[in-house]
């Protein structure tokens, strides 16, 4: 053969379709830029090459992210433990520092026991694969979170014969809906071992939230399994912030969680969660849920046989800042007032906000380069607020997404209400 007639290697394919998709994000306006922070995390941040600004896109809803108590109990993990568990859990990767914060976690979220993972993305691909056996199904949102997603399908190929279905975003009746997924569920033959279902507790992107009652309700009438990433939500959500199930009054139902299977206790089965956003925001994730769910993850999960231990200094920080929002509700409360001033501010402006109760304030722009274009003044204006787009939203629905925090005060949400009415 010719060399006119080789077929372009492998890595010329790659180039040539991975430069022509760089060319066509940054001709539409869509290339993301990395923001480099040159400072810690808080409710102002020093963005290298605009100096100090506002912060309104973190996770740090609570404030802790930068809290001396936390960084401390950090350092004294580091002191006393090194920098590196250099394990898997079960080989000799399990330090007291990792009992402590399970421990905490699962009084916190009042669930029977709870397991740590280096991210709650690692925490969702280690559920559906290891609880999930053929002839299960998971009915899930549509609008779930990426990690959720991923999961479900990673069940399916893991485990032959896995299902799965979508409904509606927080639509329970009707069409489309949950209840229909159900019914669809029971009356399929290929159905014949176990129905989860599964939803964010806060929508990540919308800010809302799920029917964490209705959905319990109907998931006792088919027999199903309720299973809830509230990332968005503990530390966040209810009057002490133990999350979405508080909210709705669904907390500290977990006593006895074999006996009360069947009464029909409004409890949320499982549930995973973040320890990077308000419950520190170092990094780790975790699944909280019965000890037979615990147990299975550990003898089963694919994440906890092969993957490393949470590093011990962020169990320490984490547990750290567990205990301060035991200790200071006074954090939500604050959180919970900044939330309806910055919502009752933006509308004021003139933006359309969705009503919530959340932390999450998305204005909705429709299109992806106006929401980055809009970040990027508000940016040179001093405010750092992203722009989201297609992939991260479907194609038509982007937004700025503000997130409100305990760290600030009221005179930082003016600010970001009057560098808003400047777009
Ligand atoms: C609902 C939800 N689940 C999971 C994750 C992933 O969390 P982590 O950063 O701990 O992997 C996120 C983070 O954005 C999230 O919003």
């Amino acid at each position: 053969m010719s060399s006119a007639t080789l077929a372009p290697s492998p890595s010329s394919v790659f180039d040539t379709r991975t430069e022509a998709l760089f060319a066509q994000l940054k001709a539409g306006g869509l290339w993301k830029h990395l923001r480099m922070l040159e400072g810690p995390m808080d409710a102002t941040v020093k963005v290298r090459g605009f100096g100090e600004c506002l912060c309104f896109c973190s996770n740090n809803y609570l404030g802790l992210a930068n809290h001396p108590e936390v960084i401390e109990a950090g350092h004294k993990g580091l002191r006393d433990f090194g920098a590196g568990t250099a394990s898997v859990r079960f080989i000799c990767g399990t330090f007291t520092p990792h009992e402590e914060v399970e421990a905490r976690i699962a009084r916190y979220m009042g669930t029977e026991a709870a397991y740590t993972f280096v991210s709650c993305w690692t925490a969702n691909e280690a559920v559906f694969p290891t609880l999930c056996e053929a002839g299960d199904i998971i009915i899930s949102d549509e609008l779930n979170h990426a990690s959720i997603i991923d999961a479900v399908r990673l069940a399916t190929v893991i485990k032959k014969g896995v299902l799965k279905s979508l409904y509606k975003n927080n639509r329970l009746e009707g069409e489309d809906s949950l209840e229909a997924r159900l019914k669809e569920a029971r009356a399929s033959k290929d159905v014949t071992g176990q129905i989860w279902v599964v939803t964010d507790g806060v929508f990540s992107m919308e800010g809302s939230i799920a029917n964490l009652p209705k959905m319990r309700k109907l998931c006792d009438q088919y027999g199903a399994m309720l299973v809830v990433d509230d990332s968005h939500g503990h530390g966040v959500m209810g009057d002490r912030g133990h999350g979405t199930h508080e909210y709705w009054g669904m907390f500290g139902r977990h006593e006895g969680t074999e006996a009360r299977r069947h009464e029909g206790a409004g409890r949320v089965d499982i549930f995973t969660g973040t320890l990077g956003k308000a419950l520190g925001g170092g990094a780790g994730g975790f699944i909280a849920a019965s000890r037979k769910v615990i147990e299975l993850i550990i003898q089963r999960g694919r994440p906890t046989l092969f993957s490393n231990a949470l590093p011990v200094t962020v169990a320490c920080s984490s547990s750290k800042a567990i205990e301060i929002i035991e200790r200071e509700p006074g954090r939500v409360k604050k959180l919970r007032d900044n939330v309806a001033y910055a919502r009752k501010q933006i509308k004021a402006a003139g933006f359309d906000v969705l009503e919530s109760p959340t932390a999450i304030c998305p204005i909705i722009v429709h299109d992806t380069a106006k929401a980055i274009a809009m970040s990027q003044r508000l940016l040179e204006l001093g405010v750092f607020v992203i722009g989201f787009g297609y992939p991260v939203v479907p194609e038509g629905h982007a937004r700025l997404r503000c997130q409100v925090s305990a760290a600030h005060e009221f005179s930082h949400i003016d600010a970001l209400v009057a560098a808003l009415k400047k777009l």
